[in-house]
Order: structure tokens, then C-alpha cells, then sequence
């Protein structure tokens, strides 16, 4: 396995690479490896000849302090967890000064709204960390392809037209979620769950295909009033936010309209840990 923590390393071995016309994904993370990213970087491998992981906790994009600070960091797992997975891939796990220098702050972008609603609503500028992050590693890279889970798929429609609107010539590839046996969408945070509460998480996703059950026949705000109802009589979860949106434009669906795709999304305090997920719903 190559582990780079310089950017002009790591390009000047992709450079190389190239050269020999081999073709490079990229899947970048923030550690903390579970089995979703373990699926991303198995069909990057499968697609490209070259997969670069990046590990790198950004703090541009965390609003509360207390959650960067508690953000898992395991990296000497991580590093075995992708050995098992192929001892060909490439790590890039940069300082926080060799991405940001003495400058620790975001870039500001035109998300053409994308970035207003839900997660954009509730964590102040977390879409602007993100799109400086990935555009620095898409820059750095120069990815063929790279990898995104759907369960930020707020993120990854943002991240598509970052890529789109600064002409990069990546293809954005969106995975789908994996789950934990019960169904709690996997993240990096679920390791701060208690036992109990991680387990009871099921209800989130539960929740979301009830919703998805009644979608055929209720209205959008029927479905948000039982889903806040189910919430307010579960102690052990808070609700943030339940919205229905176009998976597009991710504006919240007021009427159904043909030929449009919706999801549900969610956000979800439980034992002090935010937790997201979402579902299509047609
Ligand atoms: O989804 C994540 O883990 C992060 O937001 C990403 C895309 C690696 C950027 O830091």
C-alpha cells in the first residue's frame, strides 16, 4: 500500500501513473472506515486501475466544535481495513496545515440553493467546507471517477454541481446506503451510540419506509405530522428535520408532480450523536 501525506508526492506519483494510461478513482473519507466505504472503494477498484483514498477530518466543514472533536479517528484500523481490501491502494491522509496552511477556512460557492435546505438550514457552513475539500482533492487527484454515498445525498447532488460548474473533469459516482443488520444507515458516528440506542435506531429507518408506504396515497404534510407524531413519542430520539424533496433540486415536494423523483430525509439526534439517512421513495 503507497501512503502519501504531501499533495505534490501523491501528484507526482499519479502523474506517473497516468502516463502509463492507467485510470484513477478517488474515494475520499474522513476515517473511521466502516463497511459503506469499504463498498465504495470496492467498486472504485473495480472501475479504475488506481483507487486513492483520501482520510482527512476536515474542520471547515463541522459547525459545533464538540462534534470535530469528537469525530472517531482510527487510523491504524483504517489502514487495515483497506490492506485487507487490496494491498494496491493508494492512502492520502494529509495534515491539517498541509491542506489549509495558517488559513483554516472555506471557500464560498453557488450551490444554486441546493445547499439551503435541510442540512444547509442546519449546519451553517458546512456545504462551503465540503466543496473546498473535494475540490482541492478532485484538483489534486484529477480523478476519473470518484465516490460518494448516497446517505449524504444532499452532498453528493452538491458535489455534482460544484464538479459541474467549475468544469472538472471527474465523473461523480453515488453509491448506495449500506445498512447495520437492523437497518441504522452506517456512519462513522454510530460508534458513538450506546449499545441500546444503536440498536433502537431501527426506528429511523423504519420510519422512512412507513413513510415511503404512505406516499401513494398521503400528502406530503400528512406523512411530515405522523413521522414528528412518531418522534415526539420515542424518548430516545430527537427529531431535527423530516422533509420530502425532489431528488434534483432538493426543494420540498408541495405537490406531486409526474416524472419526478422524491426522497425522504432525516435528521436525528440520539445520545448526543446526529444522524442522518434518507430514502426514494417512488
Ligand atoms: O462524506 C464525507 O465523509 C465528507 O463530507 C467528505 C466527502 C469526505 C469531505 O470531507
Amino acid at each position: 500500500m503507497h501512503i502519501f501525506d504531501r499533495k505534490k508526492e501523491l501528484m507526482s506519483f499519479l502523474e506517473e501513473e497516468r502516463n502509463k494510461n492507467r485510470t484513477i478513482g478517488l474515494v475520499p473519507t474522513m476515517g473511521a472506515l466502516h463497511k459503506g466505504h469499504i463498498s465504495l472503494v470496492k467498486k472504485a477498484l473495480l472501475e479504475n486501475d488506481r483507487v486513492v483514498v483520501s482520510i482527512f477530518v476536515n474542520p471547515t466543514q463541522f459547525d459545533k466544535k464538540d462534534d470535530l472533536e469528537k469525530y472517531p479517528r482510527t487510523f491504524e484500523r483504517d489502514l487495515k481495513l483497506l490492506k485487507d481490501v487490496s494491498e494496491n491502494i493508494i492512502v492520502f491522509a494529509p495534515s491539517i496545515d498541509e491542506i489549509y496552511g495558517e488559513n483554516i477556512k472555506s471557500q464560498n460557492y453557488e450551490f444554486d440553493g441546493l445547499d439551503k435546505v435541510m442540512e444547509g438550514e442546519f449546519r451553517e457552513g458546512h456545504f462551503d467546507g465540503v466543496g473546498t475539500i473535494v475540490e482541492l482533492f478532485l484538483r489534486t487527484v484529477s480523478p476519473d471517477k470518484a465516490y460518494f454515498g448516497e446517505k449524504d445525498f444532499q452532498q453528493l447532488q452538491i458535489i455534482r454541481k460544484m464538479a459541474a460548474s467549475k468544469k472538472l473533469p471527474c465523473e461523480i459516482t453515488g453509491c448506495p446506503i449500506e445498512r447495520e443488520p437492523h437497518g441504522l444507515a452506517m456512519s462513522s458516528r454510530n460508534e458513538r451510540l450506546s449499545k441500546t440506542t444503536r440498536q433502537e435506531a431501527s426506528f429511523i429507518y423504519e420510519t422512512l419506509q412507513s413513510a415511503k408506504a404512505k406516499f401513494g396515497t398521503e400528502s406530503a404534510r400528512n406523512i411530515m405530522d405522523w413521522v414528528k407524531e412518531e418522534f415526539k413519542n420515542n424518548p430516545l430520539f430527537e427529531l431535527e428535520y423530516f422533509q420530502i424533496a425532489d431528488e434534483d433540486t432538493l426543494t420540498p415536494m408541495l405537490k406531486k408532480q409526474e416524472n419526478r423523483k422524491y426522497r425522504a430525509f432525516i435528521a436525528v439526534y440520539a445520545d448526543g450523536v446526529r444522524l442522518i439517512d434518507n430514502l426514494r421513495l417512488n
